[in-house]
């Protein structure tokens, strides 16, 4: 049996904070944040790993942020590292939150580790979540990355196997649509020689 993601991660955690700044996501996050307004706000930050970067992002400018991860020691490196964060010990899948709570939400390099049967059960509940107005933000694993139009399997990350998972790019826009949201950016991005596929919505 492949043995489950949240171990994996829990023993990725220690490269993790051995690698700490070594992809350079800010031209990515300015260009989400500067579609929110009003700033600051409420974001939520699904598989939000160590709480770094995107989560210490917003902090720093002022908001209020909740990140889940069902790995205890991601989470463990967010309390240290990003210790304003809300943090929460949970599968993304089964948490629930308030209608409208957030100003954001994001997902960064976390979706695809979900099977994409049930993305679009997660895209209805970041819709209601989301306050009117609010964008989400989030990775998408494509043919760039798996080889494949649509994926459902393990690949080799760091000498570990991880389950990946997705649908065709015109197929996810269409689950998006069909939960209500617009889709507003699409783009290709090329970072530590891995290029995904990055999402912006809004509601
Ligand atoms: C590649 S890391 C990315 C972490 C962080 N978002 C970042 O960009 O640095 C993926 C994270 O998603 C978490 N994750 C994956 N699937 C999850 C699930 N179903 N529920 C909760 N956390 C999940 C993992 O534990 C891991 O911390």
């Amino acid at each position: 049996m492949e043995p489950k993601l949240d171990e994996i991660y829990d023993e990725f955690a220690k490269t993790y904070d051995d690698n700490r700044g070594l992809f350079d996501l800010s031209d990515l996050f300015a260009g989400f944040y500067q579609r929110l307004h009003p700033s600051p706000g409420q974001l939520l930050d699904l598989g939000c790993g160590t709480g770094e970067a995107f989560s210490k992002y917003f902090i720093d400018k002022g908001w209020q942020v909740t990140g889940v991860d069902f790995s205890k020691q991601m989470l463990a490196l967010a309390n240290h590292y990003v210790p304003e964060m809300t943090i929460m010990h949970a599968d993304i899948m089964q948490v629930d939150f308030e209608d409208n709570q957030f100003d954001a939400i994001v997902a960064i390099y976390s979706l695809f580790h979900v099977s994409k049967d049930r993305h679009s059960e997660l895209f209805s509940k970041m819709h209601r979540w989301l306050r009117a107005g609010g964008k989400a933000f989030f990775t998408y694993a494509t043919k760039q990355y798996t080889g494949k139009d649509e994926f459902d399997g393990y690949i080799n990350f760091l000498g570990k196997e991880l389950f990946y998972s997705h649908k065709t790019p015109e197929e996810l826009y269409a689950d998006l649509k069909a939960a209500g949201f617009e889709v507003e950016d699409t783009q290709y991005k090329e970072i530590g020689g891995e290029t995904f596929l990055w999402v912006t919505v809004g509601k």
